[in-house]
């Protein structure tokens, strides 16, 4: 990991009685773009706001540039903020909007409009400038919201699900953006999400969240292909995911010898469904569903080890529901997971 810019130091958050995320340990370099990534009430939105100033920590240090700002009031942070609710003010031109928080900095003159003009600029929306928002696509007025945070030269700017409001469309184009913002500025980033898809597409380095706590950190490569936890393999799309126990593959009601010796200190093996061979091997499964997705085929197969998922060219032969086919889980595939729980 290279120089560290904002540091938390086991930071632990609550809401009174509540603790939301404990113990929190996270290290962000300048320039980098991280997506939080986690389900719903995992502590995504909490940590968010420990950072902008917005909820005083517990206990633990939040450290930014080389200054302790742990309890810096939040308008001295120079950290800013994007929420899903972009809130932009209704009666107020784009021009505006993007110059209201350089104005209450006593920013003014010359200096407000070159900063408002390339802000406006960056975002693509020049051309857009005297427009209300009510005249503004969901999209464009995301984009508003992102050149206002912007213009304010945050040490880190934190966006909190900024896409979620967006159609799947939109959705593509503004993260292509964010992507192309961030590099050309350089900014710091973290980028809240529940879609992994999106993590893994926009992120230098992804952290996985899960009950106040984090699973698991690295780049979109590591948490794709190796994921530590069943958590974070269920997580990215390894649908099949087993317990390992005295070198046995545990389900809840047998366990089956693996083929070969299990991976040191693995407590679990998971395989995405296009890593399990289909119609040879030492497992039986019979179909019980089956659906098409395109270049593949998904079946859903009952077996001894319960089900599991496989997914196979979709220009093969398909095999009815009911009929009973050899399958195998190649060890040599299999992500060994160094915690199952
Ligand atoms: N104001 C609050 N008062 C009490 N508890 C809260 C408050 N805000 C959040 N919590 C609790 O803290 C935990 C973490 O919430 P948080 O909003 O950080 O989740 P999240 O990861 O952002 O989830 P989501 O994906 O749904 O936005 C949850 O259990 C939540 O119920
Ligand atoms: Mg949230």
């Amino acid at each position: 990991m290279s120089d560290a810019y904002l540091t938390l130091d086991k930071l632990t958050l609550a809401y009174g009685d509540t603790v939301a995320v404990k113990d929190l340990d996270l290290t962000i370099a300048k320039g980098e773009l991280v997506a939080l990534l986690g389900p719903s009430g995992c502590g995504k939105t909490t940590t968010m706001r420990s950072i902008a100033g917005l909820l005083a920590p517990a206990s633990g240090r939040i450290t930014l540039d080389g200054t302790e700002i742990t309890r810096v009031s939040a308008n001295k942070r120079n950290v800013g903020l994007v929420f899903q609710s972009y809130a932009l003010f209704p009666h107020l031109t784009v021009y505006e909007n993007v110059a209201f928080g350089l104005r209450l900095k006593g920013i003014g003159g010359k200096d407000l409009d070159t900063k408002v003009t390339s802000g406006i600029k960056s975002v693509g929306l020049a051309k857009f400038a005297d427009r209300k928002p009510v005249e503004l696509s969901g999209g464009q007025q995301q984009r508003v919201a992102l050149a206002r945070s912007m213009v304010m030269e945050p040490k880190v700017l934190l966006l909190d699900e900024p896409l979620s409001n967006l159609d799947a469309r939109l959705r593509l184009e503004m993260r292509a953006e964010l992507q192309r913002v961030q590099k050309e500025t350089g900014v710091t980033m973290i980028f809240v999400t529940h879609d992994q898809i999106e993590a893994l597409a926009l992120a230098d380095r992804i952290v996985v969240m899960l009950n106040g706590g984090i699973e698991q950190i690295g780049t979109p490569e590591e948490i794709y292909n190796k994921p530590v936890s069943a958590f974070v393999a269920d997580f990215v799309g390894f649908e099949n995911v087993f317990a390992l126990e005295n070198g046995k593959l545990a389900t809840s009601t047998t366990s089956v010898e693996l083929s070969g010796p299990a991976p040191q200190a693995a407590k679990g093996l998971a395989w995405r469904p296009r890593m399990v061979i289909l119609g040879s091997g030492p497992f039986q499964g019979t179909v019980r569903g089956t659906s098409f997705a395109g270049n593949t085929r998904e079946y859903l197969l009952d077996t001894p080890l319960g089900p599991i998922k496989a997914e196979v060219d979709a220009e093969l032969p398909t095999h009815a529901i009911g009929s009973t086919h050899a399958f195998d889980l190649p060890l040599a595939a299999a992500a060994p997971l160094s915690r199952y729980r």
